[in-house]
């Protein structure tokens, strides 16, 4: 069995194309995928999710199709029906088979039972790829839509009563449904709304999850990047809008965990 770190070597991943190549190939020639993660913020790292937005970004979807897979994690089962209703969208929209998910509390494994239960999982997945069993899909497919906002009618514009508003995106294309919808929404207040895009924030990486900031509530990418002077901008805004657009189920990996703006 090949583990692949995708969330520690993504820079690599993305950034050297022979590198990719390398982890694709070690996929493709494999039988089944084992997803396995900690949770972050309800969801998989941003690095993760940077991850399976590449399988798009190269269409390379066929690589996954029709492998057996399942969903292992660690966490404290605080919304973790939520990271797990998302790779399993995922494996659907890869057209993969999915065998399940063990979701393993983080002491779990410290006892007997724990271990117990997880051995009894990875038997279960191991003989069902052994008899191959037929698999269903969950979710249905994503469609998109070939639609382009246009809005047409001008409201009169509305008063911000003195709040501070600020609007965060993560629109790389200023043509897009979304930075037109953005653009309406700026001008239909009065005195008009600060704006920040994600792509223009020096974020050097996602949380590593090292829990460095637990000491002294400062966290490692302190002075490294501009993250944190944008974090503490925000706190002068009365009102926070979120602006961003679905990606596989999901905002993009710049608002996820790591690269990310909610943790
Ligand atoms: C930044 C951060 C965010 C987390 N968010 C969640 C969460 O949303 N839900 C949850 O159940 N556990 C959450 N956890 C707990 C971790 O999933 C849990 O501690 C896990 O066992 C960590 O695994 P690791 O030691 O391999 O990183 C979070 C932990 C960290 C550090």
């Amino acid at each position: 069995m090949d583990i692949i770190n995708i969330s520690q070597r993504i820079k690599k991943i993305e950034n050297n194309k022979d590198y990719f190549n390398e982890v694709i190939e070690n996929i493709n020639s494999s039988d089944a995928i084992i997803w396995a993660f900690p949770l972050y913020v309800f969801l998989v790292a941003s690095q993760y999710k940077r991850f399976i937005e590449l399988i798009t970004e190269h269409s390379i979807e066929h690589v996954f199709k029709d492998k057996y897979t399942c969903v292992l994690t660690t966490s404290i089962n605080f919304y973790d029906h939520t990271a797990h209703n998302y790779m399993h969208a995922v494996c659907d929209d890869l057209d993969m088979k999915y065998l399940g998910f063990y979701s393993a509390e983080m002491m779990d494994l410290l006892d007997e039972d724990g271990r117990k239960n997880m051995t009894t999982f990875s038997k279960n997945f191991f003989e069902d790829i052994k008899s191959n069993v037929n698999t269903a899909k969950r979710y249905i497919p994503i469609t998109l839509q070939n639609f382009n906002y246009a809005p047409s009618i001008n409201h009169m514009k509305r008063d911000k009563n003195s709040k501070k508003l600020v609007i965060i995106s993560d629109s790389n294309n200023n043509d897009s449904n979304l930075s037109v919808m953005v653009e309406k929404f700026k001008n239909s207040f009065n005195g008009g709304i600060e704006f920040y895009n994600l792509n223009d924030i020096d974020i050097k990486g996602g949380c590593l999850g090292c829990l460095k900031c637990s000491y002294n509530n400062v966290c490692v990418y302190q002075g490294k990047d501009g993250f944190i002077d944008f974090y503490n901008e925000l706190k002068d805004f009365d009102i926070v809008i979120f602006a961003g657009s679905l990606k596989g189920r999901y905002l993009s990996s710049k608002w996820t965990p790591p690269n990310n703006f909610f943790i």
